[in-house]
């Protein structure tokens, strides 16, 4: 940890795309006054569009081009050593599409967390969308969880159920999901900022104060079939 307790955990948050989740955080972060700051939003495509919202409220920002890089752990090595220079207490993964290698994740274990469209263990990688789809699943949705080296794995933090509904495209449901997303990642960044999370010696995660980790979500059902 690079900070003290009494003094505002450091997020760095990276991105492959447009950086939504990313935008939630920031922003919640800043209007209710966490005790965090965003040290910086670090991209693996120069062209991430999310970078010019970062920089459009002052973030400072990076981009590494995994192109550029030989290897799987060249490019790990180069972005562990960009992601130590903002000193963070905690890595959040808010669509970073690279599967990391086991010394960065190790590096960063108990510390880095991940979103994934999903309510894992079910349909981990990716096109989750369409797998609940063809699956015929009735509820779908997104896990927060500490990053582990299995891929979207790990002690799960929260998660955001929504239903599938017939007639559903992955567009359609992804929006759906998306919407919950932007719940559940900064209530959990939140929690982490607060220095609510442990985890137990069982692998399971705990959150002070919070009894309740599941979010329902399902705006077009009139009747809250969920809790039928
Ligand atoms: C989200 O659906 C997230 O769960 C997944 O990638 C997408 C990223 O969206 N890992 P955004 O860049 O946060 O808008």
């Amino acid at each position: 940890m690079s900070a003290t307790s009494s003094s505002p955990r450091r997020f760095v948050i990276l991105i492959s795309g447009r950086g939504s989740n990313m935008q939630r955080v920031a922003q919640a972060c800043r209007e209710e006054g966490w005790p965090a700051t965003i040290a910086a939003v670090i991209a693996s495509r120069l062209d991430a569009p999310g970078l010019d919202w970062a920089r459009s409220q002052g973030i400072p920002t990076s981009a590494l081009d995994h192109r550029q890089f030989a290897s799987r752990d060249a490019f790990d090595a180069a972005l562990a050593q960009e992601v130590d220079r903002y000193q963070p207490d905690y890595v959040l993964l808010a669509g970073f599409m690279r599967v990391l290698t086991p010394a960065f994740v190790q590096r960063y274990a108990g510390r880095m967390i991940n979103i994934h469209p999903s309510l894992l263990p079910a349909f981990p990688g990716l096109h989750t969308h369409a797998q609940a789809i063809a699956t015929g699943v009735r509820a779908h949705g997104c896990t927060v969880h500490f990053v582990t080296p299995v891929l979207d794995h790990g002690p799960i933090i929260a998660q955001g159920c929504v239903p599938v509904l017939d007639g559903d495209t992955p567009e359609v449901l992804a929006n759906r999901v998306l919407d919950v997303e932007h719940r559940v990642f900064p209530t959990a960044a939140r929690w982490l900022a607060e220095g609510r999370v442990t985890t137990g010696t069982d692998g399971r995660v705990e959150v002070a104060g919070v009894t309740d980790r599941l979010f329902l979500w399902a705006p077009e059902v009139a009747t809250p079939v969920l809790s039928n």
